[in-house]
């Protein structure tokens, strides 16, 4: 896709704030007593500067230059390798643990998203740890992302926004690409700047998932259904994977 418009990157952060799911990847880490962490998709870094700690290399990757230019300002950065780039980018990184947070995983799609499992396993050490969340396809998030259920009008730091989802195709793969509608109305009563993004994510079942990582050489360690290691359910709206290099 295009890069974001970094207006809207603008407001990620009191859109997605700090939580449950920042929490769990900052334990895992210390639970591991991780001394590299590498943050796939680090987005504007909220969480990834977190991850420092004395001791503790961080790198955060990311394709985007909107979210990687708010996580290279963000206080902290400077404890952060910023790279802007993908999977390929973690090399040999001999990382301990490597996060994929805010759904990241569903951003790769169709044969990247193999390509990111061999260079996630390849950047590990042996034993190294690989964590990251999707939605569950059984769950059927997209069908709630209509016009109807999402349209909405606020006051943001970037002056009124009115915006809504529409999704645009589903394909037999599990795909949804849909459309992000944004409208911000200008200083002065002008007419409203119409921001429109256009995303695929990648909706792909817990057999599947769980497939590819024995796939890629990793052992499946664990798969719940919340943040706090709550059991799975086949319909759970949530999965969280961790596993391990082999
Ligand atoms: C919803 S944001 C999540 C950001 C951050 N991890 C968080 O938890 O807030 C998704 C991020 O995935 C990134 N992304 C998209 N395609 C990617 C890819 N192929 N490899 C790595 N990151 C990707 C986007 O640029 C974006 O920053």
């Amino acid at each position: 896709m295009a890069d974001y418009d970094p207006r809207l990157v603008q407001l990620y952060d009191s859109d997605n704030p700090d939580g449950a799911d920042s929490d769990f990847f900052r334990s895992l880490a210390d639970d591991l007593d991780a001394r590299k962490v590498v943050d796939l998709g680090c987005g504007t870094g909220l969480l990834t500067v977190t991850f420092s700690t004395a001791g503790r290399d961080v790198v955060g990757i990311d394709p985007s230059p909107a979210m990687l230019g708010a996580a290279r300002a963000r206080r902290g950065a400077e404890n952060v390798s910023w790279v802007l780039g993908d999977s390929r980018d973690i090399g040999d990184a001999q990382a301990d643990l490597v996060v994929m947070s805010g759904n990241v995983a569903q951003h790769i799609t169709g044969k990247a998203w193999h390509q990111a499992l061999r260079d996630i396993r390849n950047g590990l050490l042996p034993g190294g740890t690989l964590a990251f969340e999707r939605r569950n396809p059984l769950a059927r998030a997209w069908e709630q992302w209509t016009r109807e259920n999402t349209y909405g009008t606020r006051n943001t730091a970037i002056g009124e926004l009115v915006e809504w989802y529409e999704v645009t195709s589903v394909d037999r793969r599990g795909d949804v690409s849909f459309t992000s509608h944004n409208l911000l109305t200008a200083s002065g009563g002008e007419k409203p700047e119409a921001i429109t993004e256009h995303l695929t994510l990648s909706f792909l079942g817990r057999e599947e998932v769980s497939a590819d990582l024995e796939a890629s050489g990793f052992h499946l360690t664990g798969i719940w259904s919340g943040w706090h290691r709550e059991p799975m359910e086949a319909e759970s709206p949530l999965m969280v994977f961790e596993a391990r290099r082999q």
